[in-house]
């Protein structure tokens, strides 16, 4: 049993990875900005017997995330497992992406995933453990059109992943990053609604499997990473796409 701490836990697959940890009997810290979605999701953890805490922080905000880091450790104890999924999507023209859109990307995808993971890893020093999984975005591995402050983001946080691996290896920490692509959550319905994205029937034949991916597929190669078994996996970037981008 872990204390795992997971960022945008409200919704999509940072819901699916909270779960799916519960199950399998960490404790969980579910962080989100929407403190309501926060909330359900740690009441439908404990509905089913697991153990889970809300906790509404935006994670561009370096003051709330260390406040919450430290709530986290004063009621469910040291951080050994941190998944980041909280982050924004955006479909601009490039020459129509202004400083400020550029700069909240940067915050909330980027800086939002360093600030998590330099307020927690001290617990996994202290360890000697730890589990680091961090979600991009298959666009950081082919880019985006109209979403150049996205991708760019994205491939902020794989250069974080590769970096940060090198650097605590030796701390028994692993670094491991998931690039999903296509995956049926409300970030993607939004997108359909917004005509910015392809219908489910356009998209699934595109995709070599016929479907979109779901919360549990990405959640399912989280539990890999986490496990004590993926010791040796450590700086890779995990492609969960159907086979998109391979
Ligand atoms: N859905 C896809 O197809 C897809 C593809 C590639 C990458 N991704 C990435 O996967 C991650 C999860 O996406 P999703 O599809 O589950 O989206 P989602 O919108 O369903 O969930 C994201 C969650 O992050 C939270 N969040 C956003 N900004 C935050 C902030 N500043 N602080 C705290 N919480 C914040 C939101 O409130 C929401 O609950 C995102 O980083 C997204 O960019 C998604």
């Amino acid at each position: 049993m872990k204390i795992a701490m997971v960022t945008g836990g409200g919704s999509g697959m940072g819901r699916s990875i909270c779960l799916q940890l519960a199950q399998r009997g960490d404790a969980v810290a579910v962080v989100d900005w929407d403190g309501d979605a926060a909330e359900s999701a740690a009441d439908e953890i404990r509905s089913e017997g697991g153990r889970a805490v809300a906790f509404k922080t935006d994670v561009s905000d370096r003051a709330q995330v260390d406040t919450t880091v430290g709530k986290i450790r004063a009621e469910l104890g040291p951080i050994g497992v941190l998944a980041t999924s909280a982050g924004i999507t955006d479909f601009t023209p490039f020459l129509e992406i202004t400083t400020e859109a550029w700069q909240k990307m940067m915050d909330v995808n980027l800086t939002g995933t360093f600030h998590c993971v330099q307020s927690v890893i001290p617990d996994m020093i202290e360890a000697g453990w730890g589990r680091i999984i961090l979600i991009s975005s298959s666009s950081a591995q082919r880019g985006g059109p109209r979403m150049v402050h996205y991708a760019s983001s994205k491939g902020g946080v794989f250069a974080l992943t590769k970096s940060l691996a090198l650097e605590f290896g030796p701390q028994g920490i692993t670094v491991n990053n998931i690039a999903p692509s296509s995956i049926e959550t409300p970030m993607h319905a939004a997108g359909r609604a917004e005509g910015r994205l392809s219908s489910v029937e356009e998209a699934s034949a595109r995709i070599p499997v016929r479907r979109l991916g779901t919360g549990d597929d990405i959640a399912a190669a989280a539990m890999f990473l986490r496990s004590d078994e993926a010791s040796y996996f450590t700086g890779q970037l995990m492609g969960v796409n159907g086979g998109s981008y391979i």
